[in-house]
């Protein structure tokens, strides 16, 4: 049974779905009333037809939704045998996604200054829409974003027409902007401007250092967590996220966003 807060079961249709990236896939989906009510930082569970003996849905975050075109735009990476499928559904093929899921972005009610956005990987997508989010708020920002290697970024442009101050790309190999990590990045701008506020999603321990970095300068940091999920809406126990002061939450229904300062990392 899914629960009555404000999530739901939506068809969708797919509109496009390609590759951007290496195993890197942009999917557009028509639900209307997901595209108008899901906000930056939350996410959908997406099922994916074609193999019976994989019954759970794919939790997906989103990098923007357009309530007048009713569409919403997902970016996911290949990764194991519910992705690939993924990758095959054609458009006009139709599915369901539950949705919007969990708790996203939130901009405290000191509006920060200058916010700085730190992305890894397909951690991206809930980062774009968190520029979307500031943008919209007037907010300015930076953004940091990284790769392992140059053909597997995806954003950049989309951070830069979203107004962002200064984008600082990332690769661990130096094929594109600067040889290193995304923390490298982050302590660069850190030295140059002032933050109100951090904002990463990321591999857990990127994001562990980009709350270290936050901690350390006195900077609130917002982290969207990712977990493996059973049922996507708080009744399975199967997506705990250790908390500093003890026990659990459920990252998709109290998260995925958190404020790194709770987390036990
Ligand atoms: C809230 C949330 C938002 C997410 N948003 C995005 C997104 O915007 N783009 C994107 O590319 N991915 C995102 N993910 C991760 C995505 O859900 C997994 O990559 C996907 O479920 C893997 O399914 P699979 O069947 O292809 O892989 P599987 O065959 O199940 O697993 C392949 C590999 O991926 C790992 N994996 C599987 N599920 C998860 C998971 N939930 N979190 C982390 N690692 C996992 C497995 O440990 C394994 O190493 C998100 C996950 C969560 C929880
Ligand atoms: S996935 Fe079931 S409780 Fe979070």
């Amino acid at each position: 049974m899914i629960p009555s807060s404000g999530v739901g079961l939506h068809e969708f249709e797919v509109v496009s779905n390609e590759e951007v990236a290496t195993s890197t896939w942009r999917l557009v989906l028509r639900a209307p009333a997901l595209a108008g009510s899901i906000r930056p930082g939350q996410f959908m569970n997406l099922e994916v037809p074609g193999d019976p003996s994989h019954p759970l849905r794919i939790p997906l975050s989103f990098a923007s939704a357009d309530a007048v075109a009713g569409t919403v735009d997902l970016v996911y990476a290949v990764v194991g045998e519910g992705t690939e499928r993924l990758s095959h559904m054609a458009p006009g093929q139709r599915s369901t996604a539950v949705g919007p899921s969990g708790h996203g972005w939130r901009l405290p009610e000191s509006v920060p200054v200058r916010v700085l956005l730190v992305a890894g990987g397909v951690g991206a997508p809930p980062i774009v829409a968190a520029a979307g989010m500031l943008a919209g708020a007037g907010v300015p920002f930076d953004a940091v974003l990284g790769a392992q290697t140059a053909s597997r970024l995806w954003g950049e442009e989309r951070l830069s027409s979203l107004g962002a101050g200064t984008v600082l790309v990332t690769t661990d190999d130096g094929s594109r902007g600067i040889k290193g990590f995304t923390t490298d990045a982050m302590s660069r701008l850190l030295g140059e401007r002032d933050y109100g506020l951090v904002m990463s999603c990321g591999p857990q321990p990127m994001m562990a250092g980009v709350a270290r970095l936050a901690r350390s300068a006195g900077i609130a940091c917002q982290v969207s967590t990712e977990r493996m999920m059973g049922c996507g809406f708080g009744a399975c126990n199967s997506c705990n996220v250790t908390m500093a002061a003890g026990g659990y939450r459920s990252c998709c229904s109290d998260g995925p966003v958190f404020d790194a300062e709770e987390l036990a990392w």
